[in-house]
Parts: C-alpha cells; sequence; structure tokens
C-alpha cells in the first residue's frame, strides 16, 4: 500500500530514513537546531561570576557563562588560535578567565582574549577582534535559550508564540511564574532514540492508556487517547478523588501563588519546538530539554520545579517526582522500541497516524519544510 492509497483515517509518517540518515541528522542540525532558538541552560545553574556549562547545540559546542556583571553569555567553545576546543568539562567555574589548555590563550567572561604567550610582542592583535564568538542568548522561564544563526528569528514570534497558542493567551504562562521557581530534582535520560521519535511521543496519547497505567489514573481523560495538547487552551482535568499530581494521587506540595481557579487541578502540556517541553501542573513545572546528539541519540535533561519554599523546607518530593519520572521511563523505552524498527524494510514508508494522531502530521510537514525535503 502505497500512502496514496490510505483510507482517510490515516496519515502518512515520515518514512524510517528521518530517522536513522546521518545526511537528515546533519541537516537537521544546520537547518533547525543551529537556525532556532535553543534552551540550553537553566539561569539559576550558573550562580555566579565565571560560572559556566558547555552544551552541545547541532554541530557546535556552545559555553554559556556568567560574567562579572552578573549577566550570562554564549560564545561558541572553540579557541581562535587554532581552535583547540576550550572548556572540555560541562561545567564549572572559572576564577576570572578561560584560559585554553593548548598555547594558553586567555579569555575574559566578557570573551575578549586578554593574555596569551607573547602577545606584547604582537601589538598589531586587537584583542576583540579575536576574543570568542558571541552566540546570541536570551532569557525566559528562568532558563538561558542561545541561537547560533546570524540574524535569529523573532523570540517572541516562535518560543513565547508556541506556549501562548497551545495555552489560548500571554498571561496563562505566567500565572506559573516559572522563572521564580526552584530546582527539585534533575533527572537525565540517555534515550537511544531520534529526538523526533521523543516530540512525536510527547504529541499524543493514543499510547496513554496501554503505556501509562499511573497517569491515566490521575488523568482519567487520557484513557481516550486525546492528548492534552490537541485542544488550544485545554487542560486535562485530575481524576474526582485525586488530591495531587503524584504518583498515587495523593497530595501534592504547596500551590503556586499564581495558578488559577481555571487552572487549578488540571495538566497542561506545551511542545516549543524543536527541544523542549513544559508540562505545568498546580505545584509544580516539568520542563524536559532534549539534546539531539547522533541519529540514534538524544539526551534529555528533565527538570521538576517548586517553589523556593518547598525545595527549601525539605519536604518530600519523592511522589511528586516519581509519576512523572515512571512517564518518562515509559515513554523513552516505547520510542526506543520504534527506534529499533526505522531501519526495517518494513517501515521504509513509515507507518501510519490515526486521527487522535493527525496533528503530528503538521509536525511532520514542518520537519520537512525547514529541511526543504
Ligand atoms: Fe588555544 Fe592555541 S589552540 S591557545
Ligand atoms: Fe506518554
Amino acid at each position: 500500500m502505497t500512502t496514496t492509497d490510505l483510507p482517510p483515517s490515516l496519515l502518512a509518517t515520515l518514512p524510517g530514513t528521518y530517522y536513522t540518515d546521518p545526511a537528515i541528522f546533519a541537516l537537521e542540525q544546520s537547518k533547525i537546531f543551529e537556525a532556532d532558538w535553543f534552551c540550553a541552560v537553566r539561569s539559576a545553574d550558573l550562580a555566579g561570576p565565571g560560572a559556566f556549562e558547555t552544551v552541545q547545540v547541532g554541530k557546535e559546542s556552545v559555553l554559556v557563562s556568567r560574567g562579572r556583571d552578573g549577566k550570562l553569555t554564549a560564545f561558541l567553545n572553540v579557541c581562535r588560535h587554532r581552535g583547540a576546543r576550550l572548556c572540555t568539562e560541562d561545567s564549572g567555574t572559572v576564577k576570572r578567565a578561560f584560559q585554553c589548555p593548548y598555547h594558553a590563550w586567555t579569555y575574559g567572561l566578557d570573551g575578549k582574549l586578554i593574555a596569551a604567550p607573547n602577545l606584547t610582542g604582537m601589538p598589531d592583535v586587537d584583542r576583540t577582534a579575536f576574543g570568542l564568538t558571541k552566540v546570541h542568548l536570551r532569557e525566559w522561564l528562568g532558563y538561558a535559550w542561545v541561537c547560533l544563526a546570524d540574524e535569529p528569528p523573532p523570540f517572541d514570534g516562535t518560543v513565547v508564540a508556541a506556549v501562548t497558542e497551545r495555552l489560548g493567551g500571554e498571561s496563562a504562562i505566567e500565572a506559573y511564574g516559572v522563572d521564580g521557581l526552584a530546582l527539585g530534582k534533575r533527572i537525565e535520560y540517555d534515550v537511544k532514540a531520534n529526538w523526533k521519535q521523543i516530540i512525536e511521543n510527547f504529541m499524543e496519547c493514543y499510547h496513554c492508556a496501554t503505556i501509562h497505567p499511573e497517569l491515566t489514573e490521575v488523568l482519567p481523560e487520557f484513557a481516550d487517547g486525546y492528548a492534552a495538547q490537541y485542544y488550544v487552551g485545554h487542560g486535562a482535568e485530575f481524576g474526582g478523588d485525586v488530591q495531587g499530581f503524584t504518583i498515587d494521587g495523593s497530595e501534592g506540595v504547596d500551590r503556586l501563588p499564581g495558578v488559577t481557579e481555571d487552572q487549578d487541578r488540571k495538566y497542561y502540556a506545551v511542545t516549543i519546538r524543536p527541544q523542549v517541553f513544559v508540562n505545568l501542573v498546580p505545584d509544580h513545572v516539568i520542563l524536559h530539554r532534549m539534546f539531539p546528539l547522533a541519529p540514534d541519540r538524544t539526551l534529555v535533561r528533565c527538570d521538576w520545579l517548586y517553589l523556593p519554599g518547598v525545595v527549601e523546607s525539605g519536604k518530600d518530593l519523592t511522589r511528586s517526582i516519581e509519576l512523572f519520572h515512571r512517564v518518562n521511563q515509559q515513554d523513552f523505552e516505547a520510542c526506543e522500541r520504534c527506534q529499533l524498527a526505522m531501519d526495517s524494510r518494513s517501515y521504509a514508508n513509515g507507518g501510519v497516524l490515526v486521527p487522535s494522531e493527525h496533528h503530528i502530521g503538521e509536525f511532520h510537514d514542518w520537519v520537512r519544510t525547514r529541511l526543504g525535503l
């Protein structure tokens, strides 16, 4: 059966090669991840001047650091002398400068070249011109978003718009005060699957009844297979006897003060393409960042965010964290199971989307358009 023979209930997915072909992955790196805003670092993780983190954005290693003025700056993690990777650690703190381990060119926290062996003997070298290459950076929701494009797309028209279009209004996300929350827990998942598998899975709930028994207990409407993201402004309602968004439906922690009556006892999910998921519940926020590392490998960093007072109090958050941790494990296992088949001749023309998954077709169209395929 070719895709043109499909009955109206079914739409074709992308072919299997989109999930395995290194050439397609390279195209995604340059046309998507190096072109769009990319949620790189949680701002509060870089606590003081000199704190830094390195992240993989497309093919580039990007260094994000906090300057002496308290502001975050992003640079390409490449020494301007002969190109050595400047920082090889994932994170750390330098006193006042980054020094290249090869010939000791030294850069200030503002990226300017401040010292190099024999530099005084080269008075014609402009220290700013040979500083680290800057990368665009914006802070929003308590995270530093970077963009490698020379002319970044408008932040409001892309990142912010993804959230407001899904939630049906500009103030909806503000109610959660995400940038003022504290990190209760971070779990990293090394997922052996293409990043698109993870997005597609997050966009649909056709699988919820099969693989998420605990989640469907808390959100009974998920058992019907329609994801909360399917309707603009729709939040999935907690079950009648559910007290909180926890593994057993028991009571959660202090509600976020800005959450409205309308948002209470509901779960909202937002996808910010290409690599962020935001999950909103009355007492916490769960934010996923994806770092695509290879066609069949994606690192997912998942943050559970609560009111600072809740985290400081040492309250037991395990039942709260366990619910989405289990959902993550169930989802990523499913993604890995699909990834195994992407090279199969049975999947050469791809699979199909049922009506409750049809909106994933729009994601596939977006990918194709962005790649020019
Ligand atoms: Fe960095 Fe030479 S490559 S100092
Ligand atoms: Fe799921």
